[in-house]
This record gives C-alpha cells, sequence and structure tokens, in this order.
C-alpha cells in the first residue's frame, strides 16, 4: 500500500496541519520526515486550538500511530512539554507516538549555538526561529550528533554530556557562558519521558506495514520555497522539505509514493529574512496580516505578507510532482474587494514566468487583479461563483488538479470539490 505526502508549497505556514488532520482518519500512520519544533501546526479539534510543534498532526485521531521519522529533529524537552498540553487537554499522545531510533536529538546547547550564529551574522541573519535546528542538523552530518536510540544505552548520559562541552567550549570562543550543570538537568528529566515512548527503527515498521496493506500519510513541515537545495540559500532551513524528504527522512522508497499533495495560502506569507517578490510593504501588508491573523504560531514574529505568486507555485509543482492541491485561508480574501495575484515577472521588454529568473533588482512582478467574494459565503461543496473561477483559472495556470479548499480554521471549513 501507498505512502501519500502533504507538505508546503510556499515558506511554510500554508495551513498543512489542517489537511493532515483531516486525511488522517485514512491512514494507519502519520509521520513526520523532517524539521523540529520550528515547526508550528495550528489544528482546530472539536472547537480547541492546539497547537503542534513535533508530534504528527494525525495525534487528534484515534486511529492512526503518529511516528516520527529519522529525518525529523527531537527536542526532548519541548517534546515532554508538548505530550503534557495534550494530556492536559485529555488525550493520551504517549500511547500513538512511535519515534525513530535515528532521529537526531536537539540538546539544550543547540539553541545557544543558534542565537550565537544569528548574532555574528548581524543584518545578514537567517531569521532562524532559534529552536536549535540548524546546529543540530549540522553535528547529524558533521557525524557528531545524537539519535532517540542512543538514549537506550547506559553510555547516554556521558556522550551527552561531552557533546553539550563541546558545544559549551564554541560558546565561550565567542564569550559567551552556559550553565552546563543546569542545563543537563533539565535536559536529562526530559530525557526520561523520551525514553518511555515507542524508539524502534521505524523504517522496518514501515516496510512491514506497508506490505502488509497499510497506509502511511506523511506530513511535511516548512515549506518548500525553505528547502536547503531549492530555497533561497542561505534563507532556508537546513534539510529537504520537497517530496524527495519523505523517502529519505523516513526509509521508503519513492516507489511507494502514491499522492503528493501540495498546499499552499491564497497569498504569501513568509517569517524571517530572505527574497520574497510578491511582498507588500506598509498599510497592504498590514490589512493582510490583521485580516489572517499572521503572526508565527512558533515564535509570535509578525510573518511578512504578500500576494499570491504563481511562477513561484509552479516551481514549487515541479519540484515536488504534486498530484493534488489544497488552498487555504480563501476566506481571508473576502475582507478585500480585490486581490492580486502575481502571473510573471517583468523587467524593461523582458517578461517571464520562471520563477528561478527572478532577481531582486529591477525584476518586478506583474499581477492580474481578481474580484473576492462575499465572506460567509461558503457552504458544503459549493463555492461561491468568483471563488469557483478563481478555482478554475488557478487549475489552468498549474496544470494540476485543485481539489480541497480551506475557507476558516474549522475542521468542517473545508470542500472537497467533486
Ligand atoms: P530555522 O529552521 O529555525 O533554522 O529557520 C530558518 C528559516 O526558516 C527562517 O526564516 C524561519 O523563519 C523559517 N522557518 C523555519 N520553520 C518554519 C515554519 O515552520 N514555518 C515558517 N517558517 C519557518
Amino acid at each position: 500500500m501507498p505512502v501519500d505526502i502533504v507538505l508546503g508549497l510556499q515558506w511554510g505556514d500554508e495551513g498543512k496541519g489542517k489537511i493532515v488532520d483531516f486525511l488522517s482518519p485514512n491512514y494507519a500512520y502519520v509521520a513526520r520526515f523532517q524539521g523540529g519544533p520550528n515547526a508550528g501546526h495550528t489544528i482546530y479539534a472539536n472547537g480547541v486550538k492546539h497547537i503542534l510543534h513535533q508530534i504528527p498532526s494525525g495525534i487528534f485521531h484515534e486511529g492512526p500511530k503518529c511516528v516520527v521519522g529519522n529525518g525529523a529533529l527531537l527536542d526532548p524537552v519541548a517534546l515532554a512539554k508538548e505530550i503534557a498540553a495534550l494530556e492536559d487537554a485529555g488525550l493520551a499522545p504517549a500511547e500513538r507516538l512511535i519515534v525513530s531510533d535515528k532521529a537526531h536529538l536537539i540538546l539544550p546547547t543547540h539553541p545557544q549555538l543558534d542565537r550565537l550564529s544569528e548574532e555574528m551574522k548581524g543584518a545578514a541573519k537567517i531569521g532562524s526561529t532559534l529552536r536549535g535546528i540548524r546546529p543540530a542538523y549540522q553535528d547529524k552530518y558533521g557525524r557528531a550528533g545524537l539519535r532517540a536510540g542512543d538514549l537506550l544505552r547506559a553510555d547516554f548520559e556521558e556522550k551527552a554530556r561531552a557533546l553539550m562541552r563541546v558545544h559549551q567550549e564554541l560558546l565561550r570562543q565567542a564569550d559567551v557562558e552556559v550553565d552546563l550543570d543546569e542545563m543537563a538537568l533539565a535536559f536529562l528529566s526530559a530525557v526520561d519521558k523520551l525514553r518511555s515512548l515507542a524508539i524502534l527503527p521505524v523504517e522496518k515498521l514501515l516496510h512491514d506495514e506497508l506490505k502488509q496493506g497499510k497506509a502511511v500519510l506523511a506530513e511535511g513541515a516548512q515549506g518548500t520555497l525553505l528547502d536547503v537545495e531549492f530555497g533561497a540559500y542561505p534563507y532556508v532551513t537546513s534539510c529537504a522539505t520537497i517530496a524527495g524528504g519523505a523517502c529519505t527522512g523516513l526509509g521508503v522508497s519513492p516507489r511507494r509514493i502514491r499522492e503528493i499533495i501540495g498546499v499552499f495560502k491564497a497569498y504569501c506569507t513568509r517569517v524571517g529574512n530572505g527574497p520574497f517578490p510578491t511582498e507588500l510593504d506598509g498599510v497592504a501588508g498590514q490589512q493582510l496580516r490583521d485580516a489572517g491573523n499572521e503572526y508565527g504560531s512558533t515564535t509570535g514574529r509578525p510573518r511578512r505578507c504578500g500576494w499570491l505568486d504563481v511562477p513561484a507555485l509552479k516551481y514549487a509543482i515541479d519540484l515536488n510532482g504534486v498530484t493534488r492541491l489544497a488552498i487555504t485561508k480563501v476566506d481571508i480574501l473576502s475582507n478585500l474587494e480585490t486581490f492580486d495575484v502575481c502571473t510573471r515577472y517583468q523587467d524593461g521588454q523582458f517578461a517571464t514566468d520562471d520563477f528561478t529568473q527572478w532577481t531582486p533588482d529591477g525584476m518586478a512582478p506583474k499581477y492580474e487583479t481578481f474580484k473576492t467574494w462575499y465572506p460567509g459565503d461558503f457552504r458544503r461543496h459549493h463555492l461561491p461563483p468568483e471563488l469557483n473561477r478563481f478555482v478554475v483559472w488557478l487549475e489552468e495556470q498549474t496544470e494540476t488538479r485543485l481539489h480541497w479548499v480551506s475557507s476558516g480554521p474549522e475542521r468542517e471549513a473545508l470542500i472537497a470539490r467533486k
């Protein structure tokens, strides 16, 4: 049986969590394959708002088991808090969580190193979430990191302290002092919670289950335009956010992949620094930010806002091989009379719809203007005519089926087009 993937086609915050939550009951496993606590997936389950950072968005349904794959990072301290918050809400997440023995751990010194690196970059900083993502992946690829499987070994504490001492030395060279004992104490007690979960070779579990006919939903984090290879480097995150990352981040073959569901917002947002061709400054950007409540769910930072960028969307669709699209937050555009969508970039006589040709100097986005639809004019399987026209236009532009239209944060506000 197949693996389907849900991933973001912009710079993250597309509303993937809601789509994963909606699709989860159809799967035996919902699996995160990359990223870590830098993610913030917002889900309204039974009228209550939850923000997940590391736990897969299938956790609100009884059926699927939730997997953290080898490609993801785990911060044990943050995970313990996330589990406790769900327990307070009456759920029992620990019973349904499975962690890859090969998932790398974020140690308390990793966020400190992240902060230092950003400070040293000054104005050229990435705008990281400061959750320790870059240094933890750096340790992974530098073959120095600790993995969840190491928790089961007698020398774990010794190894964790040794790696933290290496980090302490790096920090000390930049005159940053950290209290290692205090950090180690909090870390080692949180680690007990993680140790109590099922930690195993997830790739083997998934191989066996797929052979038995079970289906897996792979849940992407961040977005395609933050991919370490294809995003605007260095203004990217530190891992593969594209569909290929699901194979390496879970240990499943590309031959297992069936649907690749690409989620995008009806406009664009970005947190952190880096190029953003359709960014709106001033009042127009603030209007979108207010209407869409565009503030980071992990850091609370105001998100940069701009119009939908079709060339960027087409690039993301091609990189992932998207088979079906989901558009979110169409209700936010109801607050405006008209809205714009970028169809190409232009510099004098030269115009292109090729995202890879866009440069910040001289290349201006060119827009088509659309009339918006009335707020609240959404019924199940029925889109307002102006929205329907827009959706059909998007399908023509992207040559991809646009299957789901999300018109609000609640579970019910999702129309599956016939
Ligand atoms: P890092 O992943 O924390 O190192 O941050 C690198 C860049 O990715 C920064 O611009 C962050 O704002 C951005 N980023 C990381 N995770 C997310 C996310 O889940 N949503 C949106 N942006 C993110």
